[in-house]
């Protein structure tokens, strides 16, 4: 019905020949598709809409001009509006002008990113210098196809002219497959993703302490060995027959995803660290490190003390795997890590500081940047530019050498005033392993929260550049780090829907970004994702439960969500909430027991899963770890220990696991319960060590201990751990009497190396 009222509409433009101008004759049918908001991320330079509309009938021709790249598109285009929006077109390699689809090139659009995309009643057209631009057109038409979750066989399109190009060179997203491997299936999903964003640029994390990913002829050690580690915590429920975690790229697979990563015009980075974070490397050739013996593949996370010699052997050894790096990488780029290097190592060894003092070099920053600029030697022999992480700057980098800078803008500030290109990819705005919010289904990483709006709030040009150097900063890159990212549906859950936000701030003109209208274009990039089989956090969008005890079986609700975007409707009486539920207009009081479901709405739609909870007296005063405070401001990190511990999830503080449950009135306290598991410990905290808080255990098994106001207060209640093992989750009962208003502290004695003890929740129970 609406696309029959659509075709009448424009054809009777049509035969006016007036259609899709931008003042139009007469007043024209408004349709649904001719008047709504359109959602397009990243949004593009210019947009002007038209009057009229452009119906695309399934079994439409897509027309190409005799260009093999553009034939290519043409064809990507087609598949994947087979695949999210049930369309077939047909694709003719014959360039016509009267297809209802037409890709063409023209020599006046400016940049071989740009394009131009217009609807007008008759067709579409996109326009381009260059296959690139042809692409990123056909992304966009795309998305003008995919406005919402219709698989209808004809799809409304209203007219417009869309002018657009990129704001940044350099648009990026880092995987780190070496702490988790990922399988190659999933990283071209993953390059898929990118490319519908617009991202250019796929940096590879491939080495490090935990993992060598990259098969290289010369040295079989480095998969045979390099590429598997002991299995610890989740990773246990990952491992292979043999009992070990891990895996690696052969040659063939990283040409296939370089070749599935360019069709998509996407740049596949390869990123070999040293000299740190190379005990993969050190101990499948022990040689290559300053102490002769040879280390374990770490199962841990944090900082490692391995760090390369400077051995001819090893130059020459790295001038292999970058020779062979750099024949399976065409990247203009080369990433050779040079983060977090420590050089213990090196400073006692006195071969190597004989070594410095030959060289002339006076400390072990210049000894770095000596190692640094060994490699740039190969690195610019085969024409490729070098990059690395923000350390390079220190004792001076090579000519050329472009800087990532992750330790906030300053690396970046530095290197554009040094005159070298710099990409900005700080911490934590740019990490995507830190959490995305402080619901209690959060999944493990850095507990301080990056939220969508903290991505899309990133600005990538510091202010402190002057104009000459801000163009030094060619983009900005998102990091997933995958120590918490265990599996490919981690990382995606990580990655979206905040890789939208950071499409939109490397995309579009800084002028045109526009929170609100960002969050409005967001229903339907979430059904795109839906289409797409992504699994995407909807952190941003979830109601957030609180509640609050009123006297008697009386609690205080309250609901919001993340971005504040939508209509929150809830329901007390056990149905799903939908949208004839109540609508939350503010805190309410709920009579217990209940259980309240709760979601938020927009257009029609449920924006995220239904969250819930059950109110009864009992757990009202219940803490979660991640709401009770830290005893001190250490080193916080949300874990599990899996598997069988599914959807536990533990925030402590690696150098003191203590808690605070803040302001308690103990009087009206009978007991109080806490639900304890364990939490793999596996962490190399190099100087922060000596930072570690152990407290003595009174028994074999160590104690949970609860103090009065702080640690050091009166000892309420002390309960062996006896008969919990590692892996069981469990729930403790502390009865104690006291009186008036006081924090608790709470503690375990003892500390394993193997495993943390960890509170889940607290739950004090009333009189
Ligand atoms: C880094 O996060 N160590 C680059």
């Amino acid at each position: 019905m609406r696309v029959f009222r659509m075709v009448l509409a424009c054809g009777a433009v049509l035969t006016l020949l007036i259609a899709c101008v931008r003042t139009p004759q007469r007043p024209v049918e408004k349709t649904v598709a001719a008047s709504a908001p359109l959602s397009l991320i990243p949004w593009p330079v210019s947009l002007t809409r038209e009057s009229g509309e452009f119906v695309l009938h399934d079994g439409a021709t897509i027309a190409v001009p005799s260009d093999n790249a553009a034939l290519q598109t043409a064809h990507y285009l087609s598949d994947l509006l087979a695949r999210t929006r049930g369309l077939q077109l047909a694709v003719d390699g014959e360039p016509k002008t009267k297809a209802a689809i037409v890709f063409a090139f023209s020599p006046s659009v400016e940049n071989k990113e740009a394009y131009a995309l217009d609807v007008t009643p008759e067709q579409i057209r996109i326009t381009a210098r260059d296959p690139h631009g042809l692409f990123y057109g056909a992304v966009t038409l795309w998305q003008l196809l995919t406005q919402d979750e219709s698989k209808t066989a004809t799809v409304a399109v209203p007219c417009l002219h869309i002018e657009d190009r990129p704001r940044f060179a350099w648009r990026g997203l880092m995987l780190d497959s070496a702490r988790h491997y990922q399988p190659v299936a999933f990283i071209e999903k993953l390059l898929d993703e990118m490319a519908l964003h617009k991202l250019n640029t796929f940096q590879w994390h491939l080495t490090d302490d935990q993992g060598w990913r990259i098969a290289v002829t010369r040295y079989p050690e480095l998969t045979k060995i390099g590429a598997w580690r002991k299995p610890v915590g989740p990773d246990v429920a990952l491992a292979n027959a043999d009992g070990k975690y891990g895996g690696y790229y052969t040659p063939e697979q990283i040409r296939e995803v370089v070749r599935y990563a360019a069709a998509r015009y996407i740049t596949v980075v390869p990123e070999i660290e040293m000299p740190g974070h190379a005990t993969a490397a050190i101990a499948s050739y022990p040689q290559l490190g300053v102490t002769g013996k040879r280390p374990q593949v770490s199962s841990d996370w944090g900082v490692h003390a391995s760090i390369y010699n400077i051995d001819d052997g090893t130059f020459a050894f790295l001038d292999h795997v970058l020779d062979q790096v750099m024949t399976l990488f065409p990247s203009p780029y080369i990433h050779i890590g040079g983060d977090e290097a420590v050089k213990d190592q090196w400073l006692a060894s006195k071969k190597i500081r004989r070594k410095m003092r030959g060289l002339g070099i006076k400390d072990e920053d210049a000894l770095q940047a000596w190692f640094v600029a060994q490699v740039g030697k190969d690195v610019s022999a085969r024409g490729r530019t070098l990059i690395g992480w923000d350390e390079i700057l220190q004792g001076g980098l090579p000519a050329n050498a472009v800087v990532m800078s992750w330790r906030g803008a300053q690396g970046a500030i530095e290197a554009a005033r040094l005159g070298h290109d710099t990409v900005m990819s700080p911490s934590p705005q740019m990490y995507f392993d830190h959490l995305q919010s402080d619901l209690p289904d959060e999944p493990t990483g850095r507990p301080s929260v990056v939220s969508l709006k903290d991505v899309y709030d990133f600005e990538p040009v510091p202010s402190e550049l002057d104009a000459q150097q801000m163009r030094h900063v060619i983009g900005a890159q998102a990091n997933l780090w995958s120590e918490y990212l265990t599996t490919p549906a981690r990382v995606e859950h990580a990655a979206f829907p905040r890789i939208a936000a950071l499409a939109e701030v490397l995309w579009s003109p800084r002028d045109a970004r526009n929170w609100n209208g960002f969050l409005a274009r967001m229903p339907a990039q979430l059904a795109r994702y839906r289409a797409l089989g992504v699994n995407y956090s909807d952190d941003a969008f979830a109601v957030k439960i609180e509640v609050q005890p009123d006297g008697g079986r009386r609690a205080r609700v309250t609901l919001s969500n993340q971005t504040g975007f939508g209509t929150i409707r809830y329901t007390l009486d056990g149905s799903e909430p939908a949208i004839h539920s109540r609508i939350y207009s503010g805190p309410f009081i709920a009579t217990m027991p209940t259980t309240i479901r709760t979601s938020a709405f927009a257009n029609d739609e449920s924006l995220a899963a239904r969250r819930s909870r059950e109110l009864d007296p009992q757990s009202l005063l219940r803490l979660r770890s991640d709401q009770l405070k830290p005893c001190k401001s250490g080193l916080a990190l949300r874990l599990e220990d899996g598997p069988g511990e599914a959807g536990a999830y533990f925030n402590l503080d690696l150098l003191d696991p203590c808690w605070s449950y803040p302001q308690l009135d103990l009087s009206d306290i009978r007991r109080v319960d806490v639900r304890i598991g364990t939490v793999p410990n596996n962490f190399q905290l190099w100087h922060d060590a000596a930072k570690i808080v152990t407290r003595p255990p009174h028994s074999h098994a160590g104690e949970l201990e609860i103090h009065q106001d702080d640690c050091d207060g009166l000892l309420l209640a002390s309960i062996p751990m006896k008969d919990m093992p590692r892996g069981s989750l469990a729930t403790v009962h502390a009865d104690f009497s006291a009186a008036g208003t006081h924090d608790l502290c709470l503690f375990f004695t003892g500390r394993s190396p193997d495993f943390l003890r960890a509170i889940d929740w607290v739950t004090p129970i009333p009189n």
